[in-house]
């Protein structure tokens, strides 16, 4: 069963193709550089560069694979940027009218959660996506039946980081760029206060105070002049450190309660993963709770249409179609939770 997956929901023009489960070709094609200048991803900007570039990267894809067609398409729908979700979903139904074949709408956190799934049974599992417009643990039920335990309040994770990053003068985005400078830093030399105290189990991530406190410490630390490097990198690394700690304490308490003995794995996906003092917290984590951390392998990490097609193929299996007469159904869900 050969799927090829489009991926436009945000800044990546991504697409793959995945025969029987397994990822063929995975080319993304990262706009990072086209929005850095303005500090963030600019929607128009996104759909344009996807409109340009999207039918070279399906070829590009398609060739790679070793194969002129596939027997589904898969598109991701939503979670993402509306205008930039349309391109991807317009294109899918392109193809599928020419290929004749079945579209498959795929929600993009699924995506990201699929990533890292291992090759033997997992269900039920723990699942954790860190990006940057979401944070969110879940419980997963089986494959499609998710139940959310804990998401953000505010800010996602790598919000947060992308956010600092600028108030820094780091640049966009930010979660590299802290990660760089948080090597170099001390962790303990500024204190900032840990969000929710004592209150993790309400089953909320908040950033927003977080990202306060980092900015009255930069005001401080101005009084006395421009920030020196070591300032920065200070800074980093207390503030990264506090972010990646906050995050521990809301998935410790809320995973506890599930962890009967049944459940084994927590899956982790999105691009914040790709930082390495998160995946090392995280398996310490996974240590304490007698669970394994499951990360996502090369190239997964971040927005790609390989996890899409990975998504789309367990979707197939479960006859979760879309025929041509049914494609006005199909729209874009900018705000589709992974529950509905
Ligand atoms: O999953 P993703 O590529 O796109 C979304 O669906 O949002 O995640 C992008 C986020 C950005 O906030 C970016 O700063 C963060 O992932 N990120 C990182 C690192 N690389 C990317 N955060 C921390 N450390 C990194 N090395
Ligand atoms: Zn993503």
């Amino acid at each position: 069963m050969k799927i090829l997956a489009i991926e436009t929901s945000c800044d990546e023009t991504s697409v793959a193709v995945v025969a029987d489960g397994i990822i063929k070709s995975n080319v993304v094609w990262s706009q990072i550089k086209l929005h850095a200048p303005w500090g963030g991803v600019v929607p128009s900007i996104a759909k344009r560069a996807h409109q340009e570039r999207i039918d070279g990267i399906i070829k590009q894809a398609l060739e790679e694979a070793g194969v002129k067609r596939a027997d589904f398409v898969a598109v991701t729908v939503g979670p993402g940027l509306a205008i930039a979700l349309e391109v991807g979903i317009l294109k899918a139904k392109e193809l599928c009218k020419k290929w004749k074949t079945p579209l498959i709408p795929v929600n993009h956190l699924e995506g990201h959660l699929l990533a890292s799934a291992p090759d033997n049974e997992w269900v039920p599992a723990l699942g954790l996506v860190v990006s940057g417009g979401h944070t969110e643990l879940y419980l997963v039920e089986k494959i499609g039946r998710y139940k959310t335990l804990a998401k953000t309040a505010d800010d996602a994770l790598g919000e947060a980081l992308d956010k600092a990053g600028k108030m820094l003068g780091l640049g966009y985005p930010g979660g590299p760029v802290i990660e760089k400078q948080a090597l170099l830093g001390d962790v303990d030399s500024f204190e900032l206060p840990m969000p929710l105290k004592g209150r993790e189990g309400e089953g909320r991530f908040s950033y927003s105070g977080l990202k306060t406190a980092l900015l009255r410490l930069i005001e401080r630390e101005k009084l006395g002049g421009d920030l020196s490097e070591e300032t920065v990198q200070n800074l980093a690394a207390s503030y990264q450190e506090a972010c990646f700690e906050h995050l521990i304490r809301v998935v410790r308490v809320n995973a506890l309660p599930y962890l009967d003995g049944n459940i084994k794995y927590l899956l982790v996906g999105g691009g914040v993963i790709f930082n390495k003092r998160l995946r090392e917290k995280l398996n310490e984590l996974g240590e304490e709770l007698g669970i394994k951390i499951c990360l996502p392998g090369k190239g997964l990490c971040g927005d790609n249409a390989g996890m899409i097609g990975l998504a789309g193929y367990q979707k197939a299996l479960r006859n979760e179609v879309v025929k041509e007469k049914d494609f006005d159904t199909i729209e874009r869900l900018p705000r589709w939770s992974l529950e509905e």
